[in-house]
């Protein structure tokens, strides 16, 4: 159901109309229902309810603390990719425990910061990586707990190949011929334990054949580092990767991920982690923007509005579709290119799309922008970022602030101060 509907024609976020949010914060803005996490959240706990389970939001997907609080209060754990987002992890309250450590290329800085939080698992990537991270658990004097993210290998059918990452020859990931040496590795050495099993496959996943493929390769690495005596299997973690509709598909079909998922798990006698970004949050969010100009170029009718590919990077990089509706029903509709004002002829939210015929000054809502929205904003044409506005029932406040001129130059210096002379 979604949170963000019309009342006497102009669009509400919960029980608040988007127009007073743009008055009183300005535009471009993020804003999301809080509702609308929690209900995904829900609705997804739920079919997983038959086996024991930890849901592990993917932060990449949209970091900033005022979510991620809504998020843990809702009950997820946390997935992390850098020492950035462990300690916006930290910061937003998630305790060692429910936090998981990623990522292709974590540095040894990083690593260090993840052993020293004790993170709940450390999920490698690489033989190298592992040896890495055992030899600083045994500088700490401590023992790592971590998984083997495999590449089963298998064939992935995603929106764009850009979000696909389990196929042979994708950077990510130990290559499935070598994840049993991997794993027996890391019950071999003697500052990690191996408690975990896991694979991401890819983002927007179209065909859940491949979560089938998937498990079975897992399944199978699993049975066999079992019979040979690895005993301290605690997870096995079967990542992202459930479709989201931004162009009115079909939903993901939640019961049949779930007569995947819940039968593999039961087979395993292992407590199951996932790692879904999008899908707890792209709904919840929507980018606020204004048109700034209307003209003809080309033959062609084009909105230049007030944001651009430095707040909303899918359309120019991965030639996303958004919906977009003026905020105040108008009457009519006509062809746009949708535009924003970056100088790069990539930077567009829609070419060419159908929508109400507005003029300058009238409010855009982008809809499905709560994921890898914000998180992927730039500053790109020193363009300070968006603000960021939660909704909560009737109630809203900023939890992100417009950034300011002076942010933007915070960690510079005009005139340099030589290391060397
Ligand atoms: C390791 C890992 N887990 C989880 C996710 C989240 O994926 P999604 O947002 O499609 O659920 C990603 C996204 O790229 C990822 O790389």
């Amino acid at each position: 159901m979604s949170m963000f509907n019309r009342v006497s024609g102009t669009l509400h976020c919960e029980g608040v109309p988007m127009d007073q949010l743009a008055d009183a914060v300005g535009t471009p803005a993020y804003v999301y229902s809080a509702a609308a996490i929690r209900d995904q959240f829900r609705r997804l706990d739920a079919v997983l309810a038959p086996v024991p389970h930890r849901i592990h939001y993917a932060c990449k997907a949209n970091a900033s603390l005022g979510l991620l609080a809504v998020i843990r209060e809702a009950g997820a754990r946390i997935d992390v990719v850098s020492g950035g987002e462990l300690y916006r992890a930290q910061l937003a309250g998630f305790a060692p425990d429910e936090i998981i450590f990623g990522g292709v290329g974590k540095s040894a800085h990083e690593l260090r910061e993840a052993i020293a939080a004790g993170v709940h698992v450390i999920s490698v990537e690489s033989e190298p990586e592992l040896r890495q991270i055992d030899a600083l658990a045994g500088l700490a004097g401590t023992t790592a707990r971590v998984g083997i993210r495999v590449n089963p290998e298998i064939t992935v059918e995603t929106f764009h190949d850009y979000i696909k990452t389990g196929e042979k020859g994708d950077k990510f990931g130990v290559p499935f011929d070598e994840a049993h040496t991997v794993a027996t590795l890391a019950h071999a050495l003697p500052h990690v334990t191996l408690v975990a099993i896991g694979m991401h496959i890819g983002s927007q996943l179209t065909d859940l054949a491949a979560y089938t493929d998937g498990i079975s390769r897992l399944e199978a690495l699993i049975g066999r580092l079992r019979a040979e005596g690895v005993d301290t299997l605690e997870h096995v973690d079967i990542g992202g990767g459930l479709f989201v509709p931004y162009e009115g598909e079909a939903p993901a079909d939640l019961a049949g991920y779930a007569s995947i998922v819940v039968p593999a798990v039961q087979r395993l006698g292992l407590e199951l982690i996932i790692e879904p970004g999008r899908f707890l949050i792209a709904e919840a969010g929507v980018l606020l923007a204004r048109v700034l100009y209307r003209k003809r170029s080309g033959g062609r009718d084009v909105l230049i509005t007030d944001t651009g590919m430095n707040d909303l990077l899918r359309p120019s990089h991965y030639d996303a579709y958004h919906r977009i509706e003026a905020v105040h029903a108008v009457a009519g509709r006509r062809r746009f290119d949708v535009v924003g004002p970056i100088c790069e002829s990539g930077d567009f939210l829609a070419l060419d799309r159908d929508i109400e015929d507005v003029q300058p000054g009238a409010l855009l809502c982008v809809f499905t922008a709560g994921a890898y929205g914000i998180s992927m904003a730039s500053n790109y044409n020193a363009r300070p970022r968006a603000a960021e506005v939660l909704v909560d029932g009737s109630r809203w406040a900023v939890i992100t602030a417009r950034e300011t001129y002076t942010d933007l130059v915070r960690r510079e210096s005009v005139t340099p101060e030589w290391r060397n002379s």
